[in-house]
């Protein structure tokens, strides 16, 4: 098995999985966002990009692996609207230079992460596959493109793919927990703000929801590092070319993932209210029913209360 960003948050739950069931696998990362310490042990890494065809060629040709699971990228959206060129080369230019070095060598199997961000701002909630596929910021804009992207291999080269549209990834496994540099994302900022760190910024008070804070799906990563296993025997057995969200089916909005904070850590969150950013919708919570119906895949950590609880059990000091 071959993991790109292995180094990264949902990579290396995903790699320790792998790992545990017996498989063998080759990471590539370059550590622009990742860590070395991430890294299972045992899994072979090879610091590099993804778009450097000569390393990764000779790890194809050497490792000959059966499928690719391809986390590798940028995934800040706030970062893609300031410097859309750097998502641009990152999850697009580069990840294509990937997908041919890999045809090349016949490898034929890709789990892509993609995101909910395809989607938009949706007409329907919960959303399913089928929802219009509109961006609103270049990140989303990059995943919606490489799934079309792996659409044209598969005519030209027969490459088959499952693209896995995550909604909020969060929680922590029993080794690893989510910290992102910069961390853009609301749990691990709430939680340092438990642990005596800044202010939590809440943007948007007056949308349509019951509380006027926005609503999103959050779902935990030993979730999401397994259904990348069943995505990866999925195609290894000869499934077709398909798109799944993955998400809980259940939405909270920021002030109840504040109060869920406040009541696990038993500690204060200060909190500052903001205006709403541009292009963050009111509610994205996933219809996740298509994975559970191909892969046989249910989000059974992702209750609120146990993301939180895992990630402040293991947080850095
Ligand atoms: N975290 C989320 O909530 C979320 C939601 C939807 C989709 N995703 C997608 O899931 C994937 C993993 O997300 P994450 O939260 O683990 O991110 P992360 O930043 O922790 O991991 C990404 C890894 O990719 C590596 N990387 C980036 N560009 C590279 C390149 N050109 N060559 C080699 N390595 C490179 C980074 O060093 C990093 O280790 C990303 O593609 C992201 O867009 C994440």
């Amino acid at each position: 098995m071959l993991v790109t960003g292995g180094a990264g948050y949902i990579g290396s739950v995903t790699t320790d999985l792998l790992i545990g069931r017996g498989d063998r696998v080759v990471v590539i990362d370059d550590l622009s966002r990742g860590k070395m310490e991430n890294v299972h042990d045992d899994a072979v890494f090879v610091q590099a990009d993804i778009g450097d065809r000569g390393v990764v060629e000779a790890i194809v040709d050497e490792y000959d692996p059966d499928a690719v699971i391809h986390f590798a990228g940028y995934i800040a959206v706030g970062e893609s609207v300031r410097n859309p060129g750097s998502y641009l080369d990152r999850n697009v230019a580069r990840s294509t230079m990937f997908l041919d070095s890999l045809i090349r060598h016949d490898v034929s199997n890709v789990v892509f992460s993609s995101s909910a961000a395809v989607y938009g701002q949706p007409k329907m909630v919960p959303i399913d596959e089928n929802e219009d596929k509109q961006p609103t910021s270049p990140y989303g804009w990059t995943k919606w493109a490489f799934e079309q992207i792996l659409g044209f291999y598969e005519v030209a080269h027969g490459t088959r793919h499952v693209a896995l549209r995550y909604f909020n990834a969060a929680g922590a496994s029993e080794r690893r927990v989510e910290r992102h540099d910069p961390e853009t994302h609301l749990i691990p900022n709430i939680l340092e703000s438990a642990s005596g760190g800044k202010t939590v910024s809440v943007f948007g008070t007056d949308y349509p929801t019951p509380d006027g804070t926005a609503i999103r799906d959050y779902v935990h990563v030993v979730d999401l590092a397994d259904a990348h296993l069943r995505a990866v025997d999925y195609l290894v057995d000869g499934g077709a070319s398909i798109a799944m969200n993955l998400g809980s089916g259940v939405g909270f909005s920021v002030m109840e993932v504040i109060e869920t904070v406040r009541r696990v850590t038993a500690r204060e969150v200060p909190v500052e209210y903001a205006d709403r950013r541009a292009g963050d919708p009111p509610e994205l919570v996933a219809d996740p029913s298509l994975a559970r119906r191909v892969l046989d895949w249910e989000a059974n950590q992702s209750d609120l209360e146990n993301i939180v609880r895992s990630s402040w059990e293991i947080r850095p000091a």
